[in-house]
């Protein structure tokens, strides 16, 4: 008897002292299980004589419950604890910035293209895609610009000779392409009018310096529909130039120029304070040729397979290195292709940062930069 109650001490004791479930299962097992200490105290009691086994057994069933009530006390008390740590280890500070710090950027090149397509995305305008290796009649001919035309000169190409196995022939050598203004003629060759594109590129020409890389970037725009105007094109690239810039009011001015694909051709400016060391749109005297556009030259149309005496259009060219460098402040064009992590980290934009227009272009809830 006095052993037992040694015994029940002992074992209460382990039982208040485990720190672990587990390791009060293993204690629970020790003493009650099939083997355990205390069940085999009471397969014991049948060799003993009557009384005494009625005495012990009594004991025995008592130590029983006392130490099976000790186990589910602390199986409560641990099973809360082990609840407590974990919602403790699971706290979370919504408040805390992103963690690990996101390491990406969007380049500027990217994010003046997004720009552009939320913007006239806005407007109705699809968004085309072609290839940049082409064929000179999309690049060229289709373009109002046959062979031996001297605009072609104007454009410093990249030719392809498009079978190795024969010497490189002029006339049927392909082109990367030169701008995206074929993108104008693959897209009529696929779609009847009323046509609303813009086509985002990569372009190149044979050009190097702070303001010319042999591969830069542009976005075509095309309209296509009955009765479309000049002024269609002149509201239509103002109200993009004042929502591109973030400006209520820009001036800008249209200044007569030529390409062959379009008749009659402008160039479009915006106003601009131009000092050495400054460029700020929307202020002072100067002004910053932007765009390329103009009237889609009949020719242009019919080699589309539309009829220019049913339907007319405009078309533009932008030239979105020269948009991130005005918009952003970026002096040479050159460091947007050399991939200096540095440069990105400056210049570059945080992924979570998207464009849209009900979202602001530039500014989402200061996640800018
Ligand atoms: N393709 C011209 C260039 O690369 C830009 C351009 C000018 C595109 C006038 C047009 C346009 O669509 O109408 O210099």
């Amino acid at each position: 008897m006095e052993n037992l109650e040694e015994l029940k001490k002992e074992i209460l004791d382990k039982i208040n002292n485990s720190n672990v479930l587990k390791d009060l299962d293993d204690i629970r097992i020790a003493i009650l299980g099939k083997k355990g200490k205390l069940t085999d105290m009471m397969k014991g009691l049948g060799s003993l004589p009557l009384e005494e086994k009625i005495s012990l057994g009594k004991s025995l069933n008592i130590v029983k419950s006392k130490i099976e009530e000790a186990i589910e006390k602390q199986k409560k008390f641990l099973e809360e604890k082990a609840l407590e740590e974990k919602l403790k280890s699971e706290t979370l500070d919504v408040t805390l910035p992103i963690r690990p710090e996101t390491q990406g950027r969007i380049h500027p090149v990217s994010k003046i293209y997004e720009e552009v397509a939320a913007i006239f995305g806005q407007m109705g305008f699809d968004v085309a895609d072609g290839p940049d290796i082409e064929d000179q009649f999309h690049n060229f001919n289709a373009l109002n610009m046959p062979a031996n035309h001297p605009a072609r000169q104007m454009q410093d190409t990249f030719y392809l000779n498009n079978d190795p196995t024969k010497p490189f022939d002029m006339d049927t050598a392909y082109v990367i392409r030169t701008h995206t203004s074929g993108m104008q003629i693959r897209t009529m060759e696929k779609q009847q009018p009323p046509i609303r594109i813009i086509a985002p590129g990569r372009t190149y020409r044979s050009d190097y310096d702070a303001t010319h890389t042999p591969m830069f970037h542009q976005v075509e725009g095309l309209v296509i529909d009955k009765n479309i105007t000049l002024a269609h094109l002149k509201g239509c690239l103002y109200d993009f130039m004042k929502a591109f810039f973030e400006l209520d009011e820009l001036p800008v001015r249209y200044r007569p120029s030529y390409f062959p694909f379009t008749e009659p051709s402008a160039e479009m400016d915006i106003g601009c304070l131009k000092t050495k060391n400054e460029l700020k749109i929307g202020a002072g005297t100067d002004w910053l040729e932007v765009l390329g556009c103009g009237m889609v030259h009949p020719n242009v149309l019919r080699a589309g397979g539309i009829n220019p005496d049913e339907y007319q259009g405009f078309a533009f060219g932008l030239g979105v290195d020269r948009l991130a460098m005005l918009k952003y402040g970026i002096p040479d064009l050159r460091t947007f292709f050399e991939s200096d992590v540095r440069w990105l980290k400056h210049y570059g934009f945080t992924p979570l940062d998207f464009s849209s227009m009900t979202g602001g272009l530039s500014d989402n809830g200061g996640l800018t930069r």
